[in-house]
């Protein structure tokens, strides 16, 4: 009797072990994980802490804490610098403007007339009409089918190869439901009709030797606002680069995160949508350090009205990890039924920057977005559908503004409506678009003069906020 009872709490004290050991290792691995997930914002914002404050006018100064000795810190990694760059003078250059950049503003003639104009919010005045039919934001269907119509014939194949540590991502894709889709991928440098380098790729790796042959083109590819590899420090390599793609209109072939489409106006009881709403703004984020110093902007929001933080910069979640943007099932439900308010804010106020945040809510989300980033709102998308912060001399206006238009029942209701006039389009991946202009432009011959000066502007394309 005495020795199976042994043996059982022996077991069992084994079994013990294991728990407190598993448990141990989780609480290490998820302090782990946090760690690596906010060190990131932490080393971005100091270096921007350095520029902005200490030395504005020394571009080197900027990156000296990162760099100084050869190694790069980034998202808790430590990588060697391809070489130490001490950063020569920078000399803008104009850039050579491609033929094909600017589109035809004649060519665009929206179908607004479709579903009906007199409805409710539905209303556009010819100054808004005319902004938008050449704002690029705007879904162009007459572009759209002329582009499907007037297709250049596909000659072969066109090789593409994208530059480390881009490719692991990039290769998986498949061109088949591209509109152009006569392009494969190679892992030989020398083959490519084209190589893809994402901006991280040429701030941290060097570039491997190999005979570029003549008539290769070199992208230079990145969604990131550009204050986020401020310098490239790549001198070597500023003027090899024959197009860019980025979420900068100015760039080759702009890529943008998303278009907005007129439809006509959805039948929805837009009373009981307002009454389900409780009086609270709700924010969804993870980066915490920002340039745009958007978290210091809400805090000064949040002594006037009730802003609840989903995410790792806040207390609240949603779903199993934070939350998901793109959570059609769960997040942004969420957001439809419970806030009057989303806080759109971008991490930095750069030039032409306007990211899925604000896209994500034209899916049928009854939410009103606030924006503040440095993307011109104003001059590209409609009116009366968003609260844009920089009409608001700083966070404490922006604030009760906001209350008083959500415990107005009929103007909240009526920008909802407005807003419900537009739904936002997919565009194209980056994988197809490369593939459409190598058929495209193939016979075009191109090259960037500099691409620190196109990417980053001189002055910057991105700036401080002048509204804290
Ligand atoms: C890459 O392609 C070039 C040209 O076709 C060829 O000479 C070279 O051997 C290839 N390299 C590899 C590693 O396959
Ligand atoms: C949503 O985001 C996750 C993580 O970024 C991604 O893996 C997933 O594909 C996205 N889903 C959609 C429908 O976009
Ligand atoms: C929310 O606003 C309504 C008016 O729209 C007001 O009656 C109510 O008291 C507010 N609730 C809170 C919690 O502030
Ligand atoms: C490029 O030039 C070739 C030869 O002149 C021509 O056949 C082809 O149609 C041109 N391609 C484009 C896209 O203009
Ligand atoms: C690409 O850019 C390089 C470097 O500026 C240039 O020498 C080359 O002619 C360009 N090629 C094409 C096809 O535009």
């Amino acid at each position: 009797m005495v020795y199976p009872s042994t043996k059982l709490i022996k077991s069992i004290m084994r079994l013990g072990k294991r728990i407190v050991t598993f448990i141990g290792l989780s609480l290490v691995l998820m302090i782990v994980i946090n760690f690596l997930a906010t060190d990131k914002t932490r080393y971005a914002s100091r270096a921007y802490v350095y520029r902005s404050h200490v030395n504005p006018g020394e571009i080197i100064h900027l990156a000296a804490p990162l760099f100084h000795d050869g190694v790069i810190r980034y998202g808790g990694l430590e990588l060697q610098a391809p070489h130490r760059t001490t950063f020569e003078e920078y000399k803008p250059r104009q850039d050579v403007p491609l033929p094909f950049q600017a589109r035809d503003a004649e060519e665009k003639e929206l179908n607004f007339k479709e579903g009906g104009e007199g409805g409710e919010g539905g209303e556009l005045t010819s100054v808004e009409r005319e902004k938008l039919n050449v704002s690029p934001f705007i879904f162009d269907e007459v572009a759209e089918e002329e582009s499907l119509r007037g297709e250049v014939a596909q000659q072969g194949v066109k090789l593409i190869s994208g530059y480390l540590p881009f490719e692991q991502s990039f290769n998986k894709y498949s061109f088949k439901l591209c509109r152009y889709n006569s392009c494969r991928f190679v892992n030989n440098l020398t083959k490519a009709d084209a190589i893809v380098f994402a901006a991280r790729a040429i701030r941290d790796h060097p570039i491997l030797d190999y005979v570029r042959p003549e008539g290769q083109r070199w992208i230079f590819y990145t969604y990131d606002p550009s204050i986020v590899y401020y310098k490239l420090h790549r001198p070597d390599i500023v003027s090899e680069f024959n197009w860019s793609i980025t979420y900068q209109l100015h760039s080759s072939f702009p890529l943008l995160f998303g278009q907005l489409r007129r439809r006509s106006p959805p039948v929805k009881d837009y009373e009981s949508i307002y009454s389900g709403k409780s009086n609270a703004t709700a924010w969804f984020v993870s980066h915490c350090s920002t340039w745009s110093k958007r978290e210091l902007y809400v805090d000064r929001m949040r002594k006037l009205m009730d802003v609840h933080i989903f995410g790792l910069c806040g207390d609240r979640k949603c779903g199993l990890i934070h939350y998901r943007l793109n959570d059609s099932t769960l997040c942004l439900p969420m957001l439809s039924q419970q806030y009057k308010f989303y806080l759109a804010f971008e991490n930095a106020f750069c030039q032409d920057y306007v990211s899925e945040k604000f896209f994500k809510l034209f899916e049928d989300v009854d939410v009103i977005p606030v924006v503040r980033g440095g993307f011109d709102y104003k001059k590209y998308l409609p009116d009366g559908i968003y609260v844009d912060a920089s009409d608001f001399k700083n966070p404490e206006d922006l604030a009760s503004y906001l209350v008083k238009l959500g415990d107005n029942k009929e103007e909240y209701i009526n920008m909802l409506k407005r807003k419900d006039r537009w739904v936002a389009v997919a565009t194209q991946s980056i994988h197809c678009q490369v593939c459409e202009v190598l058929h495209k432009y193939s016979n075009t011959t191109t090259f960037i003069p500099n691409l620190n000066y196109h990417y980053h502007g001189e002055p910057s394309y991105c700036h401080e906020p002048a509204d804290l």
